[in-house]
């Protein structure tokens, strides 16, 4: 894929822990502004590896690989000379568990933070704050201890103190990783907002229903290396080559496909093209009538 926007840039980037396990054996992508993009391949094929690197969590330890930043007001910077905090400005960074970013006694001060720590006027931050707080649906508990939050509300409050630190892009390892349909949809929905605010949104998932409904560029991992990158209708075509990594298509998409209409990716566009192929116009019921169907 070319990127005239490039907002983050890997070269060549190999990662080999201490004792020897090497995670990524030379990365080489670029992820566009305004992109939301999602990593896809089974558990330990390097995807929290990759991700770190976007802001620098983890550097390559190769030295002839780069991760290079390019922030919105045109400066490039590359992320082995510079300090965590400069460019976590960047790219915020949301971990697989929630519980690691949340240290305070209400979700405000979660909130007030990491912009107080840049200087931020706590005025201002006042309508900052409920309005992320919106945007994540937690109004109107800005007051509440995050212990009393559920798991997802605290993987939602994790995100909402990334988002609220105003970064040109937002990284969330697994944000749906052991939650319900609905609060799933509930966290995608939220990064899903951002990203329609011109933010550049990457999520790991293993959640392929979902990947396919939100993501606009879909990059697969197998064993360090990128397996397949494009878009979710360009990956998931790629059956055989999914395979190799043990990643099943989204089921939509396995049925659209077996009974001869390929391209529909989701439920929706699914019910879509069986509807377009099977009755005549007039007769249509709309998706919406019939409910969402999962
Ligand atoms: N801190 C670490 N120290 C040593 N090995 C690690 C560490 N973190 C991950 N690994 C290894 O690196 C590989 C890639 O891991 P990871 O990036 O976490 O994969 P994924 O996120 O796709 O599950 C795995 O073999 C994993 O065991
Ligand atoms: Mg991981």
């Amino acid at each position: 894929m070319s990127h005239p926007d490039a907002v983050i840039e890997v070269a060549d980037v190999e990662h080999t822990y201490k004792g020897n396990t090497k995670a990524l054996a030379g990365v080489d992508l670029t992820i566009g502004r305004g992109e939301f993009v999602a990593i896809i391949g089974k558990n330990g094929s390097g995807k929290t590896t990759l991700a770190k690197h976007f802001n620098g969590l983890l550097r390559p330890t190769n030295s002839g690989g780069a991760v290079r930043l390019h922030t919105g007001d045109g400066r490039t910077i590359d992320t082995r000379g510079s300090r965590l905090h400069h460019l976590a400005a960047t790219v915020g960074y949301v971990f697989q568990n929630p519980d690691r970013q949340i240290f305070h006694d209400t979700c405000r001060e979660e909130l007030q933070f990491g912009p107080r720590n840049l200087g931020a006027d706590p005025a201002a931050l006042v309508h900052q704050v409920s309005e992320t707080l919106e945007l994540v649906g937690l109004e109107g508990r800005a007051e509440v201890n995050p212990i009393h939050l559920s798991r997802g509300e605290r993987q939602r409050l994790a995100i909402a103190s990334t988002l609220v630190m105003g970064c040109d892009v937002v990284v969330v390892d697994e944000p749906t990783t052991g939650q319900d349909r609905a609060e799933s949809r509930k966290i995608l929905d939220s990064l899903a907002h951002h990203h329609a605010q011109g933010r550049t949104v990457v999520i790991i998932s293993h959640d392929m229903a979902l990947v396919a409904e939100y993501a606009t560029r879909v990059i697969a991992m197998r064993q360090g290396h990128v397996l397949a990158d494009g878009t979710p209708a360009e990956v998931f075509s790629q059956r055989e080559v999914l395979q190799e990594t043990n990643i099943r298509p989204p089921q939509a998409a396995v049925l659209a496909a077996e009974i001869g209409l390929p391209g529909a990716l989701t439920v929706d566009q699914a019910v879509r093209s069986m509807r377009d192929a099977l009755l005549p116009a007039g007769s249509r019921t709309t998706v919406s009538q019939i409910g969402e169907v999962e």
